[in-house]
């Protein structure tokens, strides 16, 4: 069988950063399937056209908008994750991802549960809201975004509740997932226990 490891989990639990050290452990593709909702959220809001339209005609160049990885723009995605029509228009690119012959990484919300549901390897990583908002606000000062950490938190409170109370595929865990808890890890720690969970898996 093709290892696929599938990682879902709410944002700035270090899901991100584990699959791409993962996948260069394993020499598999990686794919941030959240990229893929950012840019359908963003180039809708943007040009004003349906998000389902936008998602039917996704290019890779739309991929590679540096805006992306703003926080506008994981509103935008999680909004537009909600729309059962967006997210069927964008299910196939993924299940052909992972279905290449390497094997892959895929990270996400609902991989695990509606993407590769038969994945062997299945990890749903998550941290406490304060050290999810903590984390997320250094990223943003770092990057020299003017922020305050309620601001984070609250923003980061409202993109939950909307990615696991929407009706098409909510973030929640596989029922065979391994669920690892980043509050107290770095991400040295959370990778080192995330591979030996995937080696006592053999
Ligand atoms: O992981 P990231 O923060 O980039 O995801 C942005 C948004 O895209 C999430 O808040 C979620 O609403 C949506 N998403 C999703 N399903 C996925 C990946 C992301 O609904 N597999």
């Amino acid at each position: 069988m093709a290892p696929i490891i599938a990682i879902d989990g709410p944002s700035a639990a270090g899901k991100g950063t584990l699959a791409r050290r993962l996948a260069a452990h394993f020499g598999l593709p990686h794919l941030d399937t959240g990229l893929l909702y950012r840019a359908v959220g963003l180039k809708a809001e943007q040009t004003g056209r349906p998000p389902e339209e936008v998602a039917a005609g996704l290019e890779p160049a739309d991929l590679g908008n540096p805006e992306l990885r703003t926080d506008v723009a994981g509103q935008a995605a999680s909004k537009v994750a909600a729309l059962p029509e967006v997210r069927a228009k964008l299910l196939d690119f993924q299940k052909k991802f992972a279905s290449q012959a390497s094997g892959a990484v895929l990270d996400g919300r609902d991989v695990g549960t509606v993407i590769c549901p038969g994945a062997p390897i299945k990890l749903f990583v998550t941290a406490s809201a304060e050290a999810r908002a903590e984390r997320r606000y250094r990223e943003l000062r770092a990057k020299g975004v003017d922020t305050i950490k309620p601001r984070v938190l609250a923003e980061m409170a409202e993109r939950d509740r909307r990615d696991s109370e929407r009706a098409a595929a909510p973030l929640k865990a596989a029922p065979d997932a391994f669920h690892l808890d980043t509050s107290d890890m770095d991400a040295d720690a959370a990778f080192a226990a995330a591979l030996a969970f995937i080696e006592r898996k053999g």
